[in-house]
């Protein structure tokens, strides 16, 4: 794992959306997993503002989100498909036939996952998939003891989890309970992963993603098995990391060029 530690929040978002800008400007028919959440937000608003300014072409790129809430029609304006539109598709030039979420509203939510896992697998798979990280240690919405050998699948939402995301609803009772959600194998399968994770609620859970053991408790800690994960981080996401020194020893000013 590199370990890239930034000073700021800001600065922690502009080295990811540098991640992203360099895949596609290298394979302009990229594939991206993305994330949704609050993290993400600055994120896809480099995003845009570097397609304004510097004219950085998704035209070819396809995307898989990682997940969507059960029950949410794509138009709903708390579904992932609504918060995709707003935050990054309407203000770029990505063919919209090229962007994938799962249908939460699916008659057949088992049918949908594995329609959705195939389809990954016919675009060629995922090239670099942005991740967040739950408070929790989830990882898209793979709950703690999800099996780190899951697939796109159904899965029920910890309280925990419908509390941090009643901020989008009218009242906990309108949280959904369920949601779809690529597994933690299908996450590991994409050829690189780049985890950002801002302020200091996410440092105990970046802690035991980076330093503490690979187990299902932390669902986040399976990356520890993948070969190509970056993790970017402000200083208060960093705070809980044993080894903080060591990480900005190596990756200066996360600096990523550096040997690892
Ligand atoms: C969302 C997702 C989640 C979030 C995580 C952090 O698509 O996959 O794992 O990345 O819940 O959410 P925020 O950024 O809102 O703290």
């Amino acid at each position: 794992m590199k370990v890239l530690i930034l000073e700021t929040a800001a600065q922690a978002v502009a080295r990811a959306t540098g991640f992203v800008v360099t895949m596609v400007q290298q394979k302009p028919d990229a594939v991206l997993g993305l994330a949704t959440g609050g993290t993400m937000l600055p994120l896809y608003d480099c995003l845009r503002a570097r397609h304004l300014a510097e004219g950085v072409s998704f035209a070819g790129v396809s995307t898989f989100n990682l997940d969507e809430y059960i029950g949410l029609s794509p138009d709903h304006p708390c579904s992932y498909h609504h918060y995709m539109q707003k935050a990054l598709f309407d203000h770029i030039d990505i063919d919209p036939a090229r962007t994938h979420l799962p249908h939460g509203d699916s008659a057949d939510p088992t049918a949908e996952a594995a329609r959705y896992e195939a389809l990954i697998a016919a675009t060629g798979g995922i090239d670099l998939q942005l991740l967040g990280i739950g408070q929790n240690g989830h990882i898209g919405f793979n709950e703690p003891t999800s099996s780190l050998a899951s697939r796109t699948r159904l899965k029920t939402l910890t309280e925990d989890t419908r509390r941090a995301n009643q901020r989008y609803f009218d009242s906990f009772d309108d949280t959904p309970r369920y949601a779809l959600t690529m597994g933690v194998a299908t996450i590991l399968e994409s050829k690189s992963c780049l985890l950002l994770a801002t302020g200091s609620a996410k440092a105990d859970a970046v802690a035991a993603m980076v330093e503490g053991p690979v187990a299902a408790i932390c669902p986040a800690s399976a990356l520890q098995l993948h070969r190509n994960v970056t993790v970017v981080l402000d200083q208060e996401a960093a705070a809980g990391l044993k080894l903080r020194t060591y990480y900005h020893h190596v990756h200066p000013k996360g600096d990523e060029s550096a040997i690892g």
